[in-house]
């Protein structure tokens, strides 16, 4: 009887120092989890980047959620099930409050909180810009005259005193050089002569003729300067188109029929040209060319002022002098060039009134010619 007493008293004790064991252990657990819970609560999360970094630290594969998970194991398992409700209600916490933010701020993989995208969504047009219309008059020009055998070269802007003037049979002090108003730079040249902003793309002429290789049928495109007063017809700086054809027997014929055809591919067939004499030192004999004012039917506008005529370009034979100075045969090559503004083309084309919109580049304007 004793005996048996002793055993039931023993194991009474036995069992309550498993329950107190059992108790303590539950009773950490549950600060633990009550703690997390917490924390899980307090978190301040007010961007993506602090979203990322609230997953790691408590629903992270290493975060502080799956190591209560692992103590569970010590958890006698009389416990257990109560410990896994415990612990289920602080997970479902902890990512009910990561969804709720995830839809806040948009799919968490995008870090840089930047607005979602939709890579199936057509791309928007880029603003494509437009060619000026001077290109477009120039390029014009230029194929016309490339259609029948010519090609393109350029030259520079900045000239010295024998390609703009003195080769072109313009020496020092001839009263012609004053047609042209000259920028001169101030530092002097190889032969002591003046440097200066070429007036007029007849200097490419001069270094093409230099070359030596004839025959020569070619265009020059580019800017020239003039000092002079800026207003709605003049400018200090504008485009030119120059031309020249040389080779044996060119005659005067061929230069009126060259520029002929260049006026109807431009104008249309039913404009009228006609050749006025003129003059210039490096052609002879010089003319200018007029065409039928197309703005106004040659009734008489502002454009032609009222003349029904528009000038469009000066021409003329080279002048022997020229070709030889160019060191070209002149008893064996004959040869014709022209030169034209491009400004005035173009605001003859597309109705401009002012020269100076064509330099001031007001987007308003350049996408127009779209
Ligand atoms: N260089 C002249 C000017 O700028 C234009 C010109 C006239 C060019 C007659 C030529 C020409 O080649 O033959 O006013």
């Amino acid at each position: 009887m004793s005996l048996h007493c002793n055993r039931n008293r023993i194991l009474i004790t036995l069992y309550t120092i498993h329950i107190y064991y059992i108790c303590t252990r539950m009773s950490s657990l549950q600060q633990l989890i009550d703690k997390n819970k917490a924390e899980v609560e307090a978190y301040l999360i007010s961007k993506a980047e602090e979203l990322e970094q609230y997953r790691i630290e408590f629903l992270g594969t290493k975060g502080k959620i799956k190591d209560i998970m692992g103590a569970m194991k010590d958890v006698p398992k009389e416990m257990k099930r109560e410990a896994g409700l415990m612990l289920n209600e602080l997970k479902q916490k902890a990512e009910e409050k990561y969804e709720a933010y995830k839809e806040k701020f948009g799919d968490n993989s995008n870090k840089n909180n930047t607005p979602k995208t939709d890579n199936s969504l057509p791309g928007l047009p880029s603003g494509i810009g437009a060619r000026h219309p001077l290109s477009l008059t120039m390029n014009k020009m230029i194929n016309v005259f490339e259609k029948i055998g010519f090609t393109v070269a350029e030259g520079p802007e900045i000239e010295d005193d024998w390609h703009n003037f003195n080769a072109l049979n313009l020496p020092e002090n001839h009263p012609a050089r004053d047609m042209q108003d000259t920028f001169y730079i101030n530092s002097k040249a190889q032969h002591g002569a003046d440097w200066m902003l070429r007036t007029h793309t007849s200097s490419v002429q001069v270094r093409v003729m230099e070359e030596g290789k004839l025959p020569i049928r070619q265009v020059f495109p580019g800017r020239v300067y003039r000092n002079e007063t800026i207003s709605a017809r003049a400018h200090c700086f504008f485009h030119q188109v120059e031309g020249l054809y040389i080779d044996e027997g060119v005659s005067f014929a061929d230069l009126k029929q060259t520029l002929y055809y260049f006026v109807q591919e431009m104008f249309g067939k039913d404009v009228k040209v006609r050749f006025r004499p003129s003059y210039f030192p490096f052609t002879e004999p010089s003319a200018e060319m007029d065409v039928s004012c197309f703005i106004c039917d040659s009734k008489g506008c502002s454009v032609c002022k009222h003349t029904g005529w528009v000038e469009i370009l000066g021409c003329g034979m080279v002048h022997p002098n020229v070709l030889d100075n160019c060191k070209i045969d002149s008893k064996k090559y004959t040869g014709f060039a022209w030169g034209m503004g491009v400004e005035r083309m173009t605001m003859m084309l597309y109705g401009i009134k002012d020269i100076r919109l064509l330099s001031e580049n007001d987007v308003r304007f350049l996408e127009q010619f779209k």
